[in-house]
């Protein structure tokens, strides 16, 4: 019931005649851990914890180039599309109570979909079929900047951004994720969520057809012109320098906050008391990770072909009793769950002088 605003803007969008198509699926947490194989890879630890979703070949250091197809590699994996062994990751959300002390905030089920470990609710969507060209083995990318605590300035189009959910139905609204000016925050939201808070990072849509990855993850990769486009918008111009259009992926979490809704909790100074487990209290360094792991031909077939939501006609499932059951061991021995002096490797709170 969660994720009611998010259907309802799909069937707005049916309605207006648009058509596109759309995976929409689930993956449950594979593990949460302090390793990093795009961005730090072969760190143990790297600089801060992550929830990762997707095939077991998850590790501190993965293949790359294109050689390395990870759905050869992987065994199993906790989305519900069962021929995808992707990895997708992002920062966690921590509570920071008004003694000092840090707790991770737990995700949210997405019901709609079934997942019964809530990690993260994926989208892959493209304008129609045949519009798009699907990842190639050893792909990888990354959206976002952990360092930034400052607006990027793309204005109404955010691509990362966070919604207060009001309620159960978080206001019943019809807006795509990161669109919503009244909703859409590019910062943690300033009040208790009574519904939770929705993390939406949404990657770019541009490639440079040539290179699987560069040096920061995100120079081969780009977005339109006329910058973030959510859900793949139909006649969005990739810049001449990333003229090939791949599928948009964009990943959903919820983050379970009602435990933490307390203001006598809060911070005296009334400002508001989570912070993405990077250190960063402002919400600007919300950011995802991405390494592509389909089988074969899979991605491309549903791209080519009209598929919507968690089924697509040729693609195989798994349920969720058998997802849950596909985790990967944490590497990194630390608690990241009970109360915290400190985020893992961060020394101290990044606001304490
Ligand atoms: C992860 O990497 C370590 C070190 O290279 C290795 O010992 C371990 O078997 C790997 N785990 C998986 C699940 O591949
Ligand atoms: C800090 O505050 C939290 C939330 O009220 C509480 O659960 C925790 O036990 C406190 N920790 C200490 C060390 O006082």
């Amino acid at each position: 019931m969660y994720w009611l605003g998010a259907l309802s803007f799909v069937a707005a969008v049916q309605a207006q005649g648009f058509s596109m198509n759309m995976l929409r699926f689930g993956c449950s947490q594979a593990v949460i851990d302090r390793i990093d194989p795009l961005v730090e890879p072969g760190m143990l630890p790297s600089s801060h914890v992550h929830q990762v979703v997707g095939g077991n070949a998850f590790n501190a250091t993965m293949p790359s180039g294109p050689n390395a197809d990870i759905s050869k590699l992987a065994t199993c994996t906790s989305c519900s599309f069962s021929e995808d062994f992707s990895n997708y990751w992002t920062a966690n959300v921590y509570f920071r109570a008004r003694n000092g002390t840090y707790k991770r905030v737990p995700q949210m089920v997405n019901d709609q979909i079934g997942a019964a470990n809530a990690g993260i609710t994926v989208y892959y969507t493209a304008p129609g079929p045949k519009t798009v060209t699907a990842f190639k083995p050893g792909f990888r990318m990354f959206s976002g900047d952990s360092s930034r605590r400052t607006s990027p300035g793309f204005g109404k189009n955010m691509q990362s951004c966070f919604r207060c959910y009001t309620g159960a139905n978080f206001g019943g609204n019809t807006y795509a994720p990161c669109q919503d000016p009244q909703r859409d925050t590019e910062t943690f939201p300033k009040q208790p969520c009574p519904g939770g808070i929705r993390s939406s990072v949404i990657f770019p849509i541009c490639w440079d057809g040539k290179n699987l990855d560069s040096p920061s993850h995100t120079e081969h990769i780009a977005h339109p012109v006329s910058g973030p486009a959510q859900f793949a918008v139909v006649g969005a111009q990739c810049p001449s320098s990333h003229p090939v259009k791949i599928p948009q992926v964009h990943y959903e979490i919820v983050w379970d906050t009602r435990q933490f809704n307390n203001k006598a909790d809060w911070p005296t100074d009334g400002s508001q008391p989570f912070v993405l487990s990077n250190g960063d209290t402002t919400g600007y360094g919300q950011h995802g990770d991405y390494v592509f792991g389909w089988e074969g031909d899979r991605l491309q077939h549903a791209m080519d072909n009209r598929c919507f939501g968690p089924t697509c006609n040729g693609l195989k499932t798994q349920t969720f009793d058998k997802a849950n059951q596909c985790t990967v061991k944490s590497v990194v021995n630390e608690d990241t769950d009970g109360w915290l002096e400190a985020l893992p490797g961060m020394a101290e709170h990044p606001m304490k002088k």
